[in-house]
């Protein structure tokens, strides 16, 4: 008799097309011997970004002690040097005890959704959004509620929509600053009304800020922390982006605002953290050696740094492009551009010409490059691509040099 072992079906509820059906495909044609240009995934060491030396030679030197598990909440060390970093950015008060590491910032969007929320609660997550956040609302029981990001906006949040997004069951507000997918980095006033917002409606704010210090142009990026007023906020950071360190898998969320409303909160994070008993231990060993002296990621956003170049090189292929346009990243390590055509069909109503998905699958079969669709990042419109700026600028532009081939092929 045929029989198989049937998932969980909530699992068909969530989805996560950056590791999808496309990056399959792209194995597969990697396998029949075709070189792929993999610009789907923020992987700094798989383009040759190394994790600062200092850091390696932290985990060098406490591997011995790292053979143990540690503390569920993270060694001190760790927790420590986070805190002081909260204090550098004036947040004066966080100590270690309001600091909770874990096995990146994915494991913690998970914990921190599983400590709060009950069957049916709402959670406000940005459209585009990163995928991490909706699915783990799902997996634990809730309902993501996006409120727009939209191009006319420069990526930024329509507050208007924000606010009348919110209902009696809304529990939380998720903003991702500097942005992924877009590279959005929001103003102060922005900030502050989100801030604001938490405050009026009692809002916990879950702030993924994990490309901090990750901004091109000089631009001001303010930590939402530092706004909040009368609301809680959990701010989530790492050594993924900034330190070019995905693999040691190491993250952190830091509590504060009114934390006395949060005590059953933290409770109950610290309860989860210690099921899963302690975070990667040689991994931890290296956050102090991160968070203090001089930040080698400042040379790579700055003029003429790598990633500022990178982005440079996508900014003028849009520029020469006849079918591309882009808001201007000013953070984080992506670039969202829009199909011209696909945009201003979908905007009238009119038939697609072709959508975001059939461009990327094309896109791969025909050139070999694999780009994210916008839609997989909870998108309405069916006209924008994600791609990583981590490649050396002139991979970037023969790559788009390709995207437009493709483009014209199908609209000219
Ligand atoms: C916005 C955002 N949050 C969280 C993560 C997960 O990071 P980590 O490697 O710390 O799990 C990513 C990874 O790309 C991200 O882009």
């Amino acid at each position: 008799m045929e029989w198989t072992i049937q998932p969980a079906s909530r699992i068909d509820a969530v989805s996560y097309e950056i590791r999808g059906t496309l990056a399959k495909r792209a194995r597969e044609l990697e396998q029949l011997g075709h070189e792929i240009l993999a610009l789907n995934i923020g992987n700094p060491g798989a383009f040759g970004f190394r994790t600062p030396e200092t850091m390696r030679e932290a985990v060098v030197r406490n591997l011995q002690r790292a053979e143990p598990y540690g503390h569920q909440m993270g060694i001190f060390p760790a927790r420590e040097a986070v805190a002081m970093h909260f204090q550098d950015r004036g947040l004066t008060e966080t100590r270690y005890h309001d600091v909770v590491i874990g096995n990146g910032v994915s494991e913690l969007v998970d914990l921190s959704l599983r400590a709060l929320i009950e069957p049916g609660d709402e959670v406000l997550i940005p459209s585009p959004d990163y995928p991490l956040w909706s699915a783990s609302v799902v997996l634990n029981g809730g309902q993501p509620v996006y409120y727009p990001c939209p191009p006319e906006h420069a990526f930024e949040p329509d507050l208007d929509a924000l606010v009348k997004a919110i209902t009696p069951k809304t529990r939380a507000l998720v903003v991702i600053n500097p942005n992924n997918p877009t590279g959005a980095v929001y103003s102060k006033q922005t900030l502050q009304a989100l801030a604001d917002m938490a405050k009026a409606h009692r809002l916990v704010l879950l702030a993924d800020e994990i490309y901090e210090g990750i901004g091109y142009d000089n631009i001001d990026m303010v930590p939402l922390s530092t706004l909040v007023d009368d609301a809680v906020c959990l701010t989530f950071g790492g050594l993924s982006k900034v330190y070019r360190a995905c693999g040691y898998r190491i993250g952190w969320a830091v509590l504060s605002g009114a934390i006395d409303h949060a005590t059953d909160y933290w409770a109950a994070i610290e309860k989860l953290a210690a099921l899963r008993l302690s975070a990667n231990m040689p991994g931890q060993w290296a956050v102090q050696t991160a968070l203090g002296g001089h930040q080698s990621i400042q040379e790579l956003v700055a003029t003429g740094g790598r990633l500022f170049q990178a982005r440079q090189a996508v900014i003028e292929s849009v520029d020469a492009s006849r079918h591309l346009s882009l808001v201007t990243p000013q953070g984080a390590l992506y670039a969202f551009p829009c199909i011209q055509a696909i945009d201003q069909a979908h905007r009238q109503g009119a038939p697609l010409p072709f959508d975001d998905q059939a461009f990327a699958e094309t896109l791969l079969e025909k050139k070999h490059i694999l780009v994210v669709p916008g839609s997989s990042f909870n998108f309405p419109n069916p006209a924008h691509f994600r791609v990583t700026l981590l490649p050396q600028p002139d991979v970037l532009k023969s790559a788009f040099v390709a995207i437009d081939e493709v483009l014209s092929d199908w609209l000219d």
